[in-house]
């Protein structure tokens, strides 16, 4: 059943391996004066900037650059970045590179014209932005958040010991995305595993939630096989064009909103997530990684009858002659047999995460009801202790 919703995406997507002729035609709609922000080096390593820049230049554009954007991006990298946009009065801000490069141009975008603090106001109060918004385009360089068709950004403030994503509204979903599949083909091995299990947590996330037969949920089961089955070519053949081209495009589509229509949906295991993120800085796909197992296997009781369709569906458990619950375990077990397969991290220890951060992670968790079971500051403890 599908109550009342609104979708809204107004994001116009060029994708392919010759997307970034793209960007003459998107740059035509914008002012002179453009934002380039990027990560740490790996745009100039891949020639790619060279190429971006080529653009700018030909379209005659005032280029500003905030570089050295690091993954998981910080407040304070976040004030810098608003006052070059602010200072120049930017007319679009363009990011290239993966989720941290793209969640940060969207919070300057929102930061930028705010007169109030914010990190008080946009993410520790999680208000709707009220002043300027300034465009964002992107040319994603990394394939698993989803970054380049949502509204989502996701600031770590380590004073607070916090890493907070807010989803901000239509208004600040990239007016454009580039995405070639091609160009993430140099990320790094553990980056791009940690994506694929972002884009499947995602997909996760949403899936379990709700009890009636939704459309939405026969969609993430596709999703979910898909990248399971091209997960297992790109770790072997990381320049498989075809496994590469599914993953980026089933990671659009796992946050684009789409598949959250009707849904209730949960965001647990990204809310310890980030509580393990924000005091490791570990990479964001293996912090879920790390605790989605635990996670699941606690809340599994409660929302029996989808795990058992997540086995059977998504996994191919054969269910004959079973309960549910051994079914619904099969399935958690073919999804724990998958992971140890690609090689994504299981333990938070491995993310540096210690027996004396253990009390501050579960403090950083925030704790939502959208889900199977909401959950208590125990049983968020116990997940984390598991899952070391
Ligand atoms: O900084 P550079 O030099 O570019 O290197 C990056 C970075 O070190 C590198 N990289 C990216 N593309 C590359 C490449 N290296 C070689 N070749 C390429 N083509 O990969 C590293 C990781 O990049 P990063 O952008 O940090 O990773 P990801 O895309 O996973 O983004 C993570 C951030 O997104 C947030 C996370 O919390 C985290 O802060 N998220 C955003 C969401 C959203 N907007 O909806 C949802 C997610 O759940 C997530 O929370
Ligand atoms: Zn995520």
């Amino acid at each position: 059943m599908l109550g009342t919703f609104t979708y809204y995406n107004p994001c116009k997507m060029h994708f392919g391996p010759d997307s970034l002729d793209s960007l003459t035609e998107e740059l035509g709609c914008y002012g002179d004066a453009i934002l380039l922000t990027y990560g740490g080096g790996s745009i100039k390593k891949s020639g790619l900037y060279d190429q971006v820049k080529s653009y700018l230049d030909k379209a005659g554009k005032t280029v500003y650059e905030v570089a050295g954007v690091m993954s998981n991006p910080t407040i304070e990298k976040l004030i810098e970045g608003c006052k070059v946009a602010r200072d120049n009065n930017v007319d679009l801000i363009l990011a290239v590179g993966g989720g941290s490069v793209i969640d940060y141009a969207k919070a300057v975008s929102v930061c930028a014209w705010c007169d109030d603090d914010p990190w008080e106001k946009y993410f520790a109060r999680m208000e709707d932005p009220d002043n300027r918004i300034i465009p964002v385009g992107d040319i994603l360089t990394m394939s698993g958040t989803g970054s380049e068709m949502n509204a989502g950004s996701v600031i770590t403030n380590h004073k607070a010991g916090l890493k907070i994503g807010h989803v901000f509204g239509g208004d600040v979903i990239p007016k454009f995305a580039i995405v070639d599949p091609t160009l993430t083909f140099t990320v790094p091995d553990y980056q791009m595993k940690a994506g694929v299990f972002d884009a499947f947590n995602h997909i996760q996330e949403q899936y379990f939630s709700g009890t009636d037969d939704n459309v939405s949920d026969y969609v993430s089961e596709a999703l979910m096989k898909s990248l399971v089955r091209n997960s297992r070519i790109a770790v072997n053949n990381p320049t498989n064009y075809e496994a590469r081209s599914n993953i980026s495009w089933i990671c659009t589509w796992a946050l684009n909103t789409f598949i959250a229509c009707g849904k209730s949906t949960d965001w647990e295991v990204h809310m310890i997530g980030q509580s393990i993120g924000a005091l490791t800085n570990a990479a964001h796909g293996m912090t879920l990684s790390a605790v989605a197992l635990p996670y699941y296997r606690l809340i599994m009781p409660y929302g029996l009858p989808k795990f058992k369709r997540f086995a059977t569906e998504v996994w191919g458990i054969d269910a004959t002659g079973k309960t549910d619950a051994v079914v619904a375990k099969e399935g958690l077990d073919a999804m724990a047999q998958w992971m140890q397969e690609i090689g994504v991290v299981m333990h938070a220890s491995e993310l540096g995460l210690t027996s004396d951060m253990i009390d501050a992670a579960v403090k950083g968790a925030f704790i939502l009801d959208g889900g199977y079971k909401k959950l208590t500051p125990d049983e968020i403890r116990q997940i984390i202790v598991e899952s070391k």
